[in-house]
Formats: structure tokens, C-alpha cells, sequence
């Protein structure tokens, strides 16, 4: 099957009760845990990529491994999404390099302004068979080079859902990244984790069908920060969203979870377990094998607590 947009899989979810996982991608053994997770749980599947996996790994390339992946897996759904793209410029050469699906992220201007670029991405898109997400609202944590609110100011910056509403009428994105007290990375919450599921219930009912994303998603795991730490690294009070508000929330409006973080804690895990094991191992095979794996296990957990395992094939 060829890369698709998330039209179905949106309308599919939304129906279903669950959302689809959207894996963040910046190598090939990164693709090839989050692909060989899928397939072997037929799931549906949002790859994304980044500004900043742009200018790691080179398009052409991350392209060329998408493409190959798409061909491996049969008739996995596929979509190829660029994740926090800053400005119509950037969106537009993700549609002219073959995304099936940007974000237009300019929750940090002014709601005119917001509007204003997200539409005009919309209408560029749209005319190319290319979705958009859109934002508003405040997340936390670091945005690419945005940095956003931390800890727990996040409940301040909650997205208003009547502003959610006119926007989304406004600009016709196809789907919108809202604030409800999640941020990116590994320290998402000081103390008890909270999210503002009375947010997301609100936009449900003012945009009746329409999917939701929640961005900061990673769960940051103990057991994965518990293995850094003991094989040399450094992450106290880490903390991420409960792997049950993240089911409870794929009941409800939200359609797309995004996950990155947890990821690079599976992989980074793996990597210090070899190093501190063994000290003489310097063939990489040998530690980005078992980051591949460490990766692959978590995404497959992943795609059973976001309930879109075994779904694959009602979203084509
Ligand atoms: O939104 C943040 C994602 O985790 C991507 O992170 O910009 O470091 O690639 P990145
Ligand atoms: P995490 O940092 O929680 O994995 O969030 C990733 C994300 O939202 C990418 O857009
Ligand atoms: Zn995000």
C-alpha cells in the first residue's frame, strides 16, 4: 500500500473508541522497531517527523527508508506526517516532498495570526491531497526551539474550547493538537500528574466528529529512567502521563497520541545496559540492535494501551 493520509483512520477511531499512535522518526533502526511493531500487531500507523529529525537525518533519506518501509509492510496504513512544522514555508515543502499530513503549529502567535497561517496552509494542502493538524493553546515543555511552559503552570495554558471551536471552523484543519496538561519530554509533571479531560470533552461537543491529537504523550516508564540511572545517567524526578488517562483519553475525542520521548528512554536504556555490561563493545550492531528491540517492545505495549492494535485493517 502506499503512504495514506489519516482521514480514515481519524473517522475510523473516532467511531471506535481508540486513537492511532504517531511514533516520532529520526533513524532507520527507530523505522524499523515502530514498522515491525505494527505489523506485528496490525496497527495503524502515524510516523512523524520533526524539524529537527529534518536537519538530523536529511528528507531524502528519512524518505527513501519511509518509502522501503511502506513496501516491507504489506498493507500496513501508513501515514508520513511532519510534526511542529513552524511556518508555511516549511509545510509547504513537506507536501511538495510527499507528507501525507502536516502540522501547522502557530499556537504561540496570536489567535488571528493562528488562523491566518494555519488557513493558509490548509488551502495549500488540501489542493495537494494533504491534510493538516493544526494547534491551539498552550503545551508544555520544550516545542523544537519554542520552549513552552513547564511543570504545573500547564493547567494555566489549557486550550479555551470555545476558541477551539471557532478556529477550527475558521481555518478547516482536519484535526487539532489541543492543551489539557500535557508537555513534551521526560518532566512533565512536579507532582501528581493531571490533565484536563473536562477540556477535551468540551471541544467534543462543540466540534461533534472531529479529532482531537494530545502531543506529550510518553509515559516515562520508572522502569526505563530506573535503568539509566543505574547504568550511569542522570534523570531524577522524571515523570509522564499515566498510561490509563492516555486509554481514556483514546475513548473520547482524541484520535492521535504522540509519543517520542518514551522511545528515546527505551533506547537510551538499552544502549547504557550494553556499554556498562560491556565495556569493550564498540561494534554498534551490538547496542543499536538492542535499542531496535527495546524500541519495538514499547511501541507494541503502546499500541495496546492507545487500543489501535489489531486495527489496521478497518483504517484503509
Ligand atoms: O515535539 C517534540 C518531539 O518530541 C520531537 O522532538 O524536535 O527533538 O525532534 P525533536
Ligand atoms: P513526548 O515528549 O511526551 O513523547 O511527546 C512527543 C510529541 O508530542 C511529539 O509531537
Ligand atoms: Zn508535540
Amino acid at each position: 500500500m502506499a503512504l495514506v493520509t489519516s482521514k480514515k483512520m481519524f473517522e475510523t477511531a473516532y467511531k471506535g473508541g481508540f486513537a492511532v499512535g504517531a511514533f516520532n522518526v529520526n533513524n532507520m533502526e527507530q523505522l524499523q522497531a515502530i514498522v515491525e511493531a505494527c505489523q506485528a500487531e496490525q496497527a495503524p500507523l502515524i510516523l512523524q517527523i520533526s524539524r529537527g529529525a529534518r536537519k538530523y537525518a536529511n528528507i531524502a533519506y528519512l524518505k527513501a527508508l519511509i518509502d522501503t518501509a511502506v513496501k516491507q509492510s504489506g498493507n500496513l496504513p501508513i501515514v508520513m506526517h511532519l510534526d511542529h512544522g513552524d511556518t508555511f514555508e516549511t509545510c509547504k515543502q513537506c507536501v511538495d516532498d510527499g507528507f501525507t499530513s502536516v502540522m501547522i503549529d502557530a499556537s504561540h502567535d496570536p489567535f488571528e495570526k493562528n488562523v491566518e497561517v494555519t488557513s493558509k496552509v490548509v488551502e495549500y494542502a488540501h489542493k495537494h491531497g494533504v491534510v493538516v493538524e493544526a494547534e491551539i493553546g498552550q503545551l508544555g515543555g520544550i516545542e523544537e526551539d519554542v520552549v513552552g511552559v513547564t511543570g504545573d503552570d500547564v493547567m494555566k495554558h489549557v486550550t479555551d474550547p470555545a476558541e477551539a471551536e471557532r478556529f477550527v471552523k475558521a481555518t478547516k484543519c482536519d484535526s487539532l493538537a489541543v492543551a489539557c496538561g500535557t508537555s513534551h519530554g521526560a518532566y512533565k509533571f512536579k507532582t501528581e500528574p493531571k490533565l484536563a479531560f473536562n477540556v477535551l470533552e468540551e471541544v467534543a461537543k462543540r466540534l461533534p466528529g472531529f479529532p482531537l491529537v494530545m502531543h506529550g504523550s510518553s509515559s516515562v516508564p520508572k522502569e526505563f529512567t530506573d535503568l539509566i540511572n543505574k547504568y550511569g545517567g542522570n534523570m531524577p524526578n522524571s515523570m509522564g502521563v499515566p498510561e490509563e488517562a492516555l486509554t481514556r483519553a483514546s475513548k473520547m475525542a482524541v484520535c492521535k497520541i504522540n509519543i517520542d520521548t518514551d522511545l528515546r528512554l527505551a533506547s537510551t536504556a538499552a544502549i547504557r545496559k550494553v556499554f556498562a555490561e560491556k565495556p569493550a563493545e564498540f561494534d554498534p550492531r551490538n547496542y543499536l540492535g538492542p535499542a531496535r528491540d527495546a524500541m519495538r517492545e514499547m511501541v507494541r505495549h503502546k499500541l495496546h494501551v492507545l487500543g489501535c492494535a489489531g486495527k489496521a485493517s478497518v483504517c484503509v
